[in-house]
């Protein structure tokens, strides 16, 4: 029997960017053929931060229409959208109540919106809670593991202790304990800004499917290696952003490494390699950026996908949520049963 993978995004703000891709979405595409793969859009999740009805339809929809664009197969993953599946608001208020606050306390979403400046007066519980429901998306499915990018590494982690502190009190292993599944050179994408993780929230992203002058923006904007003045300059790979990038999109290895060599000896432009990365970006994401127009324009069989999906995670979800309940004291009492 194939083991079982688990994996979902939330649809907070404009489209994918190349973090998304490389940390977790590309990932999650390839471990398709080799595990039985659950993919969802978190959209309850969403609600923390996007409070309007139809900014929200529209960032549900366009998450959706990236994710397949990007390789997930219907054919062999279960895709579908977290709200139309109740069990997964079900499981999180049930969570709750094996959740140290303590622990809540330090989770990093939450803090960093507290170092952002954010007073906690202004700060929601549905944020607060967000790793719970997050514990509850992924323990209904009692996957092997989790792929996403290093930043959710501490909340599949609370939810193992979760999962624990659960099968403990009832001294029975209803909750395997998921294991983060994290790429080691791309599980942190850097931005554009050289510094941060590549984020929406920060600015600092190149998207995947945007206008071409947007990502061309993007990228002539990429911070390179701050001592280099003139293209003349000797100048530094290492660490380098536009070279990060190279790496991670230029499909042409000898091209990347001949610029490296030209970089290395002044001998070539900032401008020259980030023209490179932009042609490079066009070639890597032609046949996605076809791919979304066409489902774009059939977003009827997208419905269908999604319907289908949320069928067969509901089976799943629903057994995992029996069977807690019969383990609480909630379910059917045996002396009822005829
Ligand atoms: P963002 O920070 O841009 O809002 P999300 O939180 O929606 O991104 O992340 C969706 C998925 O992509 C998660 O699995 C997350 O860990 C991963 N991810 C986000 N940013 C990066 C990055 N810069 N590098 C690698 N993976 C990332
Ligand atoms: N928190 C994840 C993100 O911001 C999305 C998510 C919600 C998720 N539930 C999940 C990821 C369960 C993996 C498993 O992208």
């Amino acid at each position: 029997m194939k083991q079982r993978i688990l994996s979902g995004i939330t649809p907070s703000g404009k489209g994918l960017h190349i973090g998304n891709y490389f940390g977790a979405v590309k990932p999650q595409v390839e471990l398709q053929d080799k595990y039985e793969t659950y993919y969802f859009i978190a959209d309850l999740h969403a609600l923390t931060t996007v409070k309007d009805k139809e900014t929200l339809e529209n960032n549900i929809r366009e998450v959706i229409l990236d994710y397949l664009a990007l390789g997930l197969d219907p054919q062999k993953c279960v895709f579908f959208r977290q709200s139309q599946v109740p069990a997964h608001a079900q499981l999180a208020v049930i969570l709750a109540n094996y959740t140290p606050y303590g622990q809540m306390k330090r989770m990093h979403a939450f803090k960093d919106k507290l170092q952002k400046g954010v007073k906690v007066v202004s700060i929601n519980m549905g944020l607060f809670n967000y790793p719970i429901l997050m514990a509850a998306d992924i323990l209904l499915y009692k996957p092997y593991g989790v792929p996403v990018g290093a930043d959710q590494k501490q909340h599949v982690e609370l939810t193992r202790d979760i999962a624990e502190n659960f099968n403990r009190t009832y001294e029975k292993k209803v909750f395997p304990l998921p294991k983060p599944l994290i790429q080691k050179e791309t599980g942190r994408v850097v931005g554009t800004d050289g510094k941060r993780k590549m984020s929406k929230s920060l600015q600092n992203t190149i998207g995947i499917f945007e206008d071409y002058r947007i990502i061309e923006r993007q990228i002539m904007g990429c911070f390179t290696d701050p001592n280099r003045i003139h293209p003349t300059d000797p100048g530094k790979v290492e660490g380098n952003p536009i070279f990060i990038y190279h790496d991670l999109i230029n499909q042409d290895k000898d091209e990347v490494e001949e610029l490296k060599r030209r970089y290395r000896k002044g001998q070539v432009s900032d401008i020259e390699v980030k023209k490179r990365l932009i042609a490079a970006h066009k070639l890597r994401f032609k046949t996605a950026r076809q791919r979304r127009q066409e489902l774009k324009a059939n977003y009827q069989l997208v419905e269908e996908i999604l319907a289908k999906g949320a069928q067969q995670a509901k089976r799943i979800a629903q057994q995992t949520l029996a069977e807690v309940y019969f383990t609480l004291g909630l379910g059917k009492d045996s002396s009822q049963k005829r």
